[in-house]
């Protein structure tokens, strides 16, 4: 039993395989979080709080003269609002009557078998084999009649833990959410733990920042209207020891991808409290009786072997549970080669068809014609939102286009932006009121262009037929759905002036609604996210493409940071990687070992190679799909911290059953006559052997682990290593 109730102490008990999570209706019924952690009994662990008379700490009027009850020193499930918690609140309401109080008991819980469902929002599923179990523990304010449903499934094999939030208005006036978090996680003691976060820019996007936890609310969050390049929805709190290796490790990802915010506060007391989910920046929600909000999932999972143990259970978790799409699993990825680095928008369809017939020649798959194919588009001042062939470019049309490159034995791929309008369009001139302008003001724009109001129901129904009638109308074997500027003048024409506070994440559910009628209608095309390259890399796009373009930044040095910071939450096979002109000076294999830690594919006017650069990239991308069945499936480990001074970057993929890997290294720095260097491996079979890139001699994963690999020097600038370790039957 993954959920148990023990009815006399009133706890209630998640297990996982490694990991427990303990709740306790308590003193008054306040709903109070007794542990998450390394596995636990099913036994009340509530002695864990002692109370103490807190100066100027408010004890509930309930409690008459306890002055050792306080909510301000209590661990709590979900945070309330004016009870004399002073921390950081998971929910602030404004009542009917202008109060601002959200009293919150426990009233009653429901245990069921299965994953619960969010009607509005994406969420990661159960599979058929696993076990899943959740619950649904009800609080209720009884002045104001508000109802949260906290919600929560526990996947035991997987040790992940999936929290959400339901509100519901069950008075009989209107009230308002000012602030609604998904996730609330109170800790004892938090004096010890360290804040990870992925910060970054448009270019450089999840640099990893390890921070002590001090005596502050360090909030993480964006209000780009999208989850952003600056910030990601992911954190995990750790041990100050933690390493890769060893240490207790707390992840928390969230399915968002508009305004976040995860606050971590460490309070007078050392106690440590994280609340996470949407930002309550320009949020105010209405409530009309009767109607539900619903929050934003939190995937949670905890490893006491460090971030590796901690990455490995995300990149499991989101590579089966997450994802529909055939392409995760059971469809290979194409190495595709996209048209943007190779011609901008300076191509036509001869272009295109040359460009293919090169590419063929290094064993690419897939043309990809991103931007500059639809309406009146030379630059970036017009055309977005026309989503009709412009036959001027594509003079044969995009049926006859799609035809000659699958007459090439190859497939075709195509660049969308939905979101977003130009003010020279023939969109815009039937429907400037679709796009988002604040009444009376100048919109700010940003790339020259404006974001389609997403909330409108007129302007998501357009984009489902645009796109699905050009999806429909030819062999579309790929799409690349971008957005190219983060969101200002947040209004929409279709809402009253008191309704406005609800754009933001109006706009992100009728994003969700558009990609449900586009994606998921349309099973066998492999979709690509991306924001500028990586802005909007979250598990919630995750949920609908299997693959998300990391960066713009090609430079496959800067990739090696890239990469790694991606890692720690998301998969690699999620990492779209490509080899492009971007570092005149790293060597073209190198860029392929690069490219090989994510979906690898060319960035590249492929008719400017030569012959024998075109060979060389038909071995890469036949290495790729060589290695495939190890880094799509296989343990990653990042062997290297390319953050810290050092020579080279390594990481390392294994399959399950240790019977393969390959392990990648890029020397970044040269040093004169400097020591001999070792990459020690991870992951393998101690007592088993291996063949190393087919030779003759066989090696010891005990010693391959722990003596490691002598790293060849006297090497020229950048050069790359891969060792392909295949474990022999026999000795
Ligand atoms: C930004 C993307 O990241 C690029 O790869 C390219 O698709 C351009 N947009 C096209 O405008």
């Amino acid at each position: 039993m993954s959920i148990v109730i023990q009815e006399k102490c009133k706890t209630i008990t998640l297990h996982t395989k490694n990991t427990s999570y303990q709740m306790k209706i308590g003193n008054l019924d306040y709903l109070l979080h007794l542990y998450y952690g390394p596995r636990i009994p099913d036994k009340d662990v509530s002695y864990q709080i002692q109370q103490y008379d807190r100066g100027f700490s408010g004890n509930p009027y309930e409690s008459r003269n306890e002055r050792t009850f306080s909510l301000d020193a209590q661990p709590q499930e979900f945070s309330t609002q004016q009870q004399g918690d002073f921390r950081t609140p998971s929910i602030e309401v404004v009542n009917s009557d202008g109060s601002y109080s959200f009293h919150g008991k426990a009233a009653g819980y429901q245990v069921f078998d299965g994953k619960y469902q969010l009607e509005t929002l994406p969420c990661v599923f159960a599979n058929k084999e696993d076990h899943v179990q959740s619950l649904a523990i009800t609080l209720v304010d009884e002045v104001s009649k508000v109802e949260l449903s906290l919600l929560y499934s526990v996947f035991e094999e997987a040790d992940v833990i999936t929290r959400a939030v339901k509100v519901k208005n069950a008075g009989t006036a209107p009230m308002h959410l000012k602030k609604i978090m998904s996730l609330c996680m109170d800790f004892l003691n938090g004096a010890g733990f360290d804040l990870i976060s992925l910060p970054g820019r448009y270019g450089q996007e999840r640099q990893v920042e390890r921070q002590p936890m001090t005596h502050h609310i360090h909030s993480i969050g964006s209000i780009r209207g999208s989850s952003s390049h600056q910030q990601n929805p992911f954190v995990i709190l750790c041990d100050r020891q933690a390493t890769e290796d060893f240490g207790k490790c707390y992840g928390f990802s969230l399915m968002y991808s508009g305004n976040f915010l995860a606050e971590a506060e460490l309070d007078q007391y050392d106690q440590l409290r994280l609340v996470m989910g949407i930002n309550p920046k320009q949020f105010f929600y209405e409530l009309k009786p009767g109607e539900v909000f619903e929050c934003p999932e939190v995937v949670m999972a905890f490893s006491k072997h460090g971030l590796t143990g901690l990455s490995h259970l995300y990149h499991d978790f989101y590579r089966t549970n997450l994802c529909h799409s055939k392409f995760v699993m059971d469809v290979q990825r194409p190495v595709l080669i996209n048209s943007w680095e190779a011609a901008f928008m300076d191509f036509d369809d001869v272009k295109l068809v040359e460009i293919a017939k090169a590419a063929k020649k290094m064993g690419v798959d897939l043309l990809v014609m991103d931007d500059g194919w639809f309406g009146k588009r030379d630059d970036d001042n017009s055309g977005l939102g026309d989503w009709y062939v412009n036959e001027n470019k594509i003079k044969c049309g995009l049926h006859k286009l799609v035809e000659q490159i699958n007459d090439l034995g190859m497939k075709f791929g195509i660049w969308f932006e939905p979101e977003m309008v130009s003010e020279d369009s023939d969109l815009y001139r039937a429907h400037p009121d679709w796009a988002m302008q604040i009444p009376g003001r100048h919109a700010v724009r940003s790339r020259n262009q404006m974001a389609l109001d997403m909330s409108r129901k007129e302007v998501q129904d357009y984009l489902i037929k645009r796109i699905n009638a050009v999806l429909d109308d030819a062999n579309i074997y790929y799409v690349k759905w971008d957005i190219n500027r983060s969101l200002a003048d947040i209004w929409s024409n279709a809402l009253p002036a008191e309704k406005q506070g609800e754009v933001y994440h109006r706009y992100i559910l009728g994003l969700y609604r558009v990609m449900d009628e586009i994606i998921l209608t349309h099973p066998d095309i492999l979709f690509e996210g991306c924001s500028g390259g990586g802005g909007r890399y979250d598990a919630a796009m995750l949920h609908y493409y299997p693959q998300y373009w990391v960066s713009d930044n090609n430079h496959p040095i800067d990739r090696l940071k890239l990469h790694y910071g991606t890692s720690f939450v998301y998969p690699t096979c999620t990492m779209g990687a490509h080899i492009s002109d971007s570092g005149k000076l790293v060597p073209l294999k190198t860029k392929a070992v690069v490219a090989m830690c994510g979906t690898f594919g060319y960035e590249l006017d492929a008719t400017h190679l030569s012959e024998e650069e075109q060979a060389l990239c038909k071995e890469q991308s036949d290495l790729f799909r060589k290695y495939y069945p190890i880094t799509f499936f296989g343990d990653f480990y990042r062997l290297t911290n390319p953050f810290a001074p050092g020579n080279m970057t390594a990481w390392q993929h294994v399959t399950k059953d240790k019977s393969k890997s390959l392990l990648s290294v890029v020397v970044t720095n040269l040093t004169c006559n400097g020591p001999q260097e070792y990459i020690r491996a991870k992951g393998l079979e101690e007592d088993a052997f291996y063949r190393m890139n087919g030779g003759e001699e066989l090696y010891s994963g005990a010693v391959l682990m722990n003596a490691g690999i002598p790293i060849p020097r006297e090497v020229p600038d950048y050069t790359a290593f891969q060792y392909y370790l295949e474990k022999v039957k026999e000795v």
